[in-house]
């Protein structure tokens, strides 16, 4: 019998499959109620903290709605306006929310962050993203799949892109602890980092997944069930860092010959925000600089029959809710 009472949600990593797969079940569960209307106000009275130290429209909703949905109430602390890293360390931020909050979100920089407000709070830590892992995102993303094929044992995932961010090394962890297949396409310097590679595909070993890493994304992408990506430059990394990620990803971009290589009926998924047209700030520069008019995956998957990205972004929600309900009721 899983209990997930008291909790952190750090990493999958720190999940069994089993566990892994309640939280999913969960979130389906929660969906449901939320459809038909059906009241689920399980943690009336309680208390959550949101920290961000970076920006959020999904994962902030996400825990925002699923909260109140829950009957919880919420303080959001944005990277401006709180005392955290600039007058007060993270171990006394932790100290003080802890004695006021049944439950802490942390979203920023270093994964060494999050585990450390874990360490000195007494209630439950969720991470919401952070530069090395990204776990809500993997239960929406999974939750998306099961909900398309019914099932996500020995489905083939592939991701391109840059395959060594919170993302990329994510979907690498819960593949590996589902028993997905799961392929990276990526030029090698962005391959994820060999240590992690070891450590999923000792846990395949147990669960029939496996791991490939390929800088073919036509030999990568044949015959899969999901294709997924990612923006090529991620949030704390350095602007400067456009121009070479462009060149070195460019050739891995999800277009439609790519997804046609893909099974007939394969999915697309996109954590998002994704740069697919040049509708906002960053796009447009990019565009008047480099004359790239989509990025990391073409306007015609993105908007095509195969595109399940809306789906997913819903699926933040349940899962987040979720994630909640299991670590504090
Ligand atoms: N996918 C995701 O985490 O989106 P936000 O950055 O909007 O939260
Ligand atoms: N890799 C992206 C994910 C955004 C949800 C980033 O960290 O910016």
């Amino acid at each position: 019998m899983v209990n997930l009472k008291g909790r952190d949600f750090l990493k999958l990593l720190d999940f069994t499959s089993e566990e892994i797969e309640y939280l999913i079940n969960s979130a389906i569960d929660l969906k449901n109620k939320k459809r038909h209307g059906v009241p689920h106000r399980y943690l009336e009275g309680k208390q959550v903290a949101l920290l961000f130290e970076k920006d959020s429209t999904r994962t902030r909703c996400a825990f925002e709605v699923g909260a109140k949905d829950l009957g919880m109430e919420v303080t959001y602390l944005g990277p401006t306006g709180s005392q955290m890293g600039k007058k007060e360390t993270i171990a006394d931020t932790a100290r003080v929310l802890t004695r006021m909050y049944d439950g802490i979100e942390y979203r920023g920089f270093d994964q060494t962050i999050v585990e450390e407000i874990a360490k000195y709070s007494t209630v439950p830590v969720w991470n919401g993203l952070t530069n090395e892992f990204h776990p809500t995102q993997m239960l929406a993303d999974v939750m998306t799949i099961k909900e398309e094929f019914g099932s996500f044992q020995g489905k083939k995932l592939v991701f391109c892109g840059d395959a060594r961010n919170n993302v990329g090394n994510s979907l690498m962890v819960v593949s590996a602890k589902l028993g997905m297949h799961f392929t990276c396409c990526a030029p090698k310097e962005l391959f994820p980092e060999e240590k992690l590679v070891e450590e999923c595909q000792k846990i395949c070993s147990r669960t029939g997944g496996s791991i490939t890493l390929t800088e073919d994304i036509m030999e990568g992408t044949k015959d899969a069930d999901a294709l997924y990506t990612d923006v090529w430059v991620s949030m704390g990394e350095a602007p400067e860092l456009w121009e070479k990620r462009i060149n070195l990803l460019k050739p891995y971009q999800v277009n439609m010959d790519v997804m046609k290589n893909a099974k007939e009926n394969a999915i697309f998924l996109h954590c998002l925000p994704s740069f697919h047209n040049i509708g906002t700030t960053i796009g447009k520069e990019i565009y008047d600089k480099y004359g790239l008019s989509e990025m990391e995956v073409t306007d015609e998957v993105f908007e095509s029959s195969h595109s399940r990205v809306f789906e997913e972004a819903e699926n933040r929600l349940h899962t987040i809710k979720a994630v909640m309900l299991e670590t504090l009721r």
